[in-house]
């Protein structure tokens, strides 16, 4: 039976598999816990001398409360509701089986005097700030080695205040690198859920060395032109779950990270287990999803469906350099629709910017079992800009069902990169033109048992016959 199929037999067989998808297909959802549903204890800030007119500074009050809420965290743990109002604050300290929850008209302001988000020692896995040597101004929110933190309101709103970060960050007189808005690191069962973040002095939320995180229903955004606004970054983190976000930033929408050259490679920590679902925004100057470039103690198992970019630079990038080491792989990203966009399909080879000059330019990265799938596009510059490195190809890239209208006259340029595709326009550069099916759907991630569950689902067992 093998070589006998025509192009068109597969078209058949695809056809009639989709709609086995169409009809199984339900809205996929982070996995639920109970954790954080229920606090047995709950005070307001006001309680503790707080002043919500925008102007009185309530770092102490914050710290107060949580202070007095910190002895009741094995009794269930505790709340603190931030009501209506305009709530000054500089870098406070959360604590376990904790719950932060915001009135829908409550606003967390951050203080605009760098004195008010005190230095922490830069990350082991970065060996330096991520802009600048040495340490890093604290997160507004921070916590290490936390367990059971929830950061929740009826879309209340967190506000960075950023624009004298950026200010600074553009004149060059900044001494330590910027800081996060939510920055929790080792930690263990984190829920961010149902709130407005606004302009972060630097990347919004960061979660670092954590497991089991869940970010819903939040919205994002800074000014397109504000610099490295990021929205999520998980990094070295695993068990993490981002669903129903609409994010408009400077930078990434979401940039899934591991450490950075010799002290990511040393540090070791991968993030793995990543899933995306259902995530809308536009980013002018990056991409709606981004891997690395700092990804040196790997990345893998990520599951991303259900995005729509629109006005943005890159839908999907994958950046990474010499020097990096580690490795991309087993990454998965389907039901991508994007709108004006320069570049569907971004892979970055030599993105360069090392910590410093230790770094071991032999290390090179891994990069391979990527597949993009069910991709649609209007107003695209370019298809596929994927250039990977010499002598260190970047291996099964899989494109199947991609539907691109692309203004430029040579909408693919691939080079030390190779893969397969089916059903690709326009027609995919040399290195991916070897069909994916039926030889090949084995080397594509996921593809085959996709392919084959939804067979057996529609009663057929034409794949599994190849
Ligand atoms: C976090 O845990 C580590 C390892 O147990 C410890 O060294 C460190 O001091 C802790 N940090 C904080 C802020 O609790
Ligand atoms: C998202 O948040 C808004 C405002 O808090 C709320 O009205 C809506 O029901 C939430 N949606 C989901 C899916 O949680
Ligand atoms: C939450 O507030 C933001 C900013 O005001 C708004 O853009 C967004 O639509 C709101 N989200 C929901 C789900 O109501
Ligand atoms: C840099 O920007 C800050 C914030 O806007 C401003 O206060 C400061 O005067 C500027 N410094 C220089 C050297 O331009
Ligand atoms: C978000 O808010 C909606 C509406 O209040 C609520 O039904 C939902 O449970 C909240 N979601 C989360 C994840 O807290
Ligand atoms: C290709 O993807 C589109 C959505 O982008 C979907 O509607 C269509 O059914 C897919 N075709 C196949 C053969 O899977
Ligand atoms: C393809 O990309 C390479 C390197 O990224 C660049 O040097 C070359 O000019 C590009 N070719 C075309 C036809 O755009």
């Amino acid at each position: 039976m093998k070589g006998s199929f025509t192009l068109v037999d597969v078209l058949l067989v695809l056809a009639l598999l989709n709609e086995a998808t169409l009809t199984v297909k339900g809205r996929p959802h982070c996995k639920q816990t109970n954790s954080g549903v229920f606090r047995p204890h709950s005070v307001s800030i006001s309680e503790f001398g707080a002043v919500g007119d925008g102007q009185t500074l309530n770092t102490k009050a914050f710290q107060n409360a949580i202070f007095y809420l910190n002895s009741f965290a094995d009794k269930g743990g505790a709340q603190l509701f931030v009501p209506a109002g305009r709530w000054l604050t500089g870098s406070f300290v959360l604590i376990s089986h904790l719950t932060l929850r915001l009135d829908k008209d409550a606003t967390i302001l951050g203080s605009t005097n760098s004195d008010d988000w005190p230095l922490t020692d830069p990350l082991p896995s970065y060996g330096r700030g991520r802009e600048l040597p040495g340490g890093r101004h604290r997160s507004l929110l921070y916590g290490n080695n936390l367990t059971d933190v929830v950061i929740t309101g009826d879309n209340g709103t967190i506000d960075g205040q950023g624009t004298v970060w950026w200010n600074w960050f553009r004149n060059e007189t900044l001494d330590y690198t910027r800081p996060h808005l939510v920055e929790l690191m080792n930690s263990n069962g984190v829920f961010i859920s149902n709130l407005t973040f606004l302009n972060s002095p630097f990347w919004n939320i960061h979660p670092v060395y954590c497991s089991q995180v869940r970010v819903q229903n939040v919205t994002i955004i800074a000014p397109l032109d504000s610099p490295n606004t990021d929205g999520i970054d998980p990094d070295s983190s695993n068990d993490v779950c981002i669903e129903d976000c609409y994010i408009s930033t400077g930078d990434d929408l979401i940039a899934i990270k591991s450490g950075w050259d010799e002290y990511g490679i040393s540090f070791a920590r991968p993030s793995t287990n990543i899933i995306i679902h259902r995530l809308v925004g536009e980013t002018r100057s990056s991409s709606g999803i981004a891997i690395g470039s700092e990804m040196s103690g790997g990345v893998s198992e990520v599951h991303a469906e259900d995005l729509q970019f629109f006005n943005s630079n890159a839908g999907i990038t994958i950046k990474t350099s010499p020097g990096r080491g580690g490795y991309v792989k087993n990454i998965f990203i389907s039901d991508v629709t994007l709108m004006d966009v320069n570049v569907a399909i971004r892979v970055i080879g030599q993105y360069g910017e090392h910590p410093d000059e230790f770094y071991d330019p032999n290390a090179l990265p891994l990069i391979e079992m990527i597949t993009i799938q069910d991709v649609t596009g209007e107003n695209v510059k370019v298809a596929g800009l994927m250039e990977g490195i010499k002598e260190d190809d970047f291996h099964n890239i899989c494109l199947f069902n991609l539907s691109l209208s692309v203004s430029s006259g040579s909408p693919w340029n691939c080079s030390y990169i190779q893969g397969y595709s089916d059903l690709v326009s326009p027609e995919t550069c040399q290195p991916l033109k070897e069909r994916i099916f039926p030889e090949h759907s084995s080397d594509c991630y996921h593809l085959s048992d996709h392919l084959r569950r939804m067979s057996s689902r529609n009663g057929g067992d034409q794949f599994l016959s190849w």
